[in-house]
């Protein structure tokens, strides 16, 4: 590599942004479509990754609440952001609210639907209060929103 490509290399490393997605948001496309939408989540973040190149996006999918505790601890001192759809974890986790406090990583709290139309019990967020800001109620399309909060 010549001197000048090294010194390229060195200086601009690709900002690293995680989507951590909750419960049932692997089933985005089949579920509650009049609600969420049509689309899998795997074409809409193929979609982003392509309109967003000049970042090094990942995603990260689980069921399970110790699972993304973990994956917030992991990334959650190194990455320059994490984009957090907590799902139904969102109105009941105080484990998940507290890893969002203990990280270094700014979170952004997503919501693909506009949680304070709906029923009482999706208007507490355990996450908004550690969040550096919340966007909900624009579909899929918060996500990317949230993405370009860090640009
Ligand atoms: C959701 C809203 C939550 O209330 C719900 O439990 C979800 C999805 C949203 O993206 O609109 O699973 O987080």
């Amino acid at each position: 590599m010549c001197f000048f490509c090294t010194i390229h290399f060195i200086t601009f490393s690709l900002m690293k942004i995680i989507i951590i997605n909750g419960p049932n948001l692997n089933l985005l496309g089949k579920r509650e479509p009049e609600v969420y939408g049509s689309k899998t989540f795997d074409s809409y973040f193929a979609e982003l990754q392509s309109k967003f190149s000049e970042l090094q996006l990942e995603y990260y999918q689980s069921n399970i609440e110790g699972e993304l505790i973990d994956k917030i601890q992991e990334v959650g001192f190194s990455y320059d952001g994490v984009i957090l759809n907590a799902a139904a974890y969102t109105h009941t986790s105080v484990g998940l609210g507290d890893v969002v406090k203990a990280i270094n990583t700014p979170v952004v709290e997503v919501h693909i639907s506009n949680t304070h139309k709906r029923e009482d019990f999706r208007h507490i967020s355990y996450i908004s209060s550690g969040a550096k800001g919340v966007i909900l109620g624009f579909g899929l399309k918060s996500y990317e929103l949230a993405v370009r909060s860090f640009l």
